[in-house]
């Protein structure tokens, strides 16, 4: 695929709710919250805003959006400045993250962590949220071991470092210091039930791309009793 990522495929398309169970599952997993228009939140790896600009027009809230793909940051920005939203957009990692300690009543990661190192990630997660603040993701989960030769071939076309079981979550939420942790399991479709998909795509993408949207559809119906996700919460 010449050296072109998944993630590449999801900044030229534009792909606005790019995880699993789309915009309809981001609004669920947000109303059991008490979010206000005071509460400070950070969308960690905010992709094209689709979720950063939805918090900001139901809630009022003090949104900010970390992103470190420069595309996706530009696709971002242009949807706050057409629809005039005040939301801070920072180019950076969700594994160095350029805010004070304590600054968040929310953190979210939507598909965010798969991508990165996440024993970092989440210690960087856990120093910005305020005590007592919340942790909401949604994040791929497997549902058994694999055989190194499956666990190869996901790790190499999502370019991830780990996959995950939910016991592994767990274990790893614990040790980043959070508590109250609670997974909720759905499965892992082609079209994520999403209702609110979007696309927008660049003036010019490379015809690979293509390729990597449907090695993406066949990953998903090869693994579909394997692979799944997790909305998770917890708190600090
Ligand atoms: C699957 S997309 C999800 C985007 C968005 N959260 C959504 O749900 O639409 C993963 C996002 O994480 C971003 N990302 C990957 N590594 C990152 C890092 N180290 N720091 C911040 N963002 C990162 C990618 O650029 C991409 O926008």
């Amino acid at each position: 695929m010449g050296g072109l990522t998944y993630i590449d495929f999801l900044a030229k398309f534009g792909i606005g709710g790019a995880h699993p169970g789309g915009f309809s599952l981001t609004k669920n997993m947000l109303l059991q919250e008490k979010i206000t228009q005071n509460s400070y939140i950070l969308d960690a790896g905010c992709g094209t805003g689709q979720t950063s600009a939805y918090l900001y027009e139901q809630y009022k809230a003090n949104v900010f959006g970390l992103e470190l793909n420069p595309i996706m940051i530009e696709k971002a920005q242009n949807r706050f400045q057409d629809r005039q939203l005040p939301i801070q957009l920072v180019q950076g990692s969700i594994e160095q993250i350029p805010f004070k300690d304590e600054t968040f009543d929310f953190v979210l990661s939507e598909s965010v962590l798969a991508f990165v190192n996440k024993p970092k990630a989440l210690k960087e997660l856990f120093r910005v949220l305020k005590k007592g603040g919340r942790f909401l993701a949604n994040e791929m989960t497997i549902n058994k071991k694999l055989t190194s030769q499956e666990e190869t071939e996901i790790k190499e076309f999502y370019a991830v470092d780990s996959l995950l079981l939910e016991e592994d979550w767990r274990k790893i939420l614990k040790e980043t210091g959070f508590h109250d942790t609670k997974l909720s399991m759905h499965p892992l479709d082609f079209v994520n039930g999403n209702t609110g998909q979007e696309f927008n795509f660049s003036a010019n993408f490379e015809p690979e791309l293509f390729g990597i949207l449907n090695q993406h559809g066949n990953i998903l119906v090869k693994y579909h009793d394997i692979l799944s996700h997790r909305i998770i919460t917890c708190t600090k």
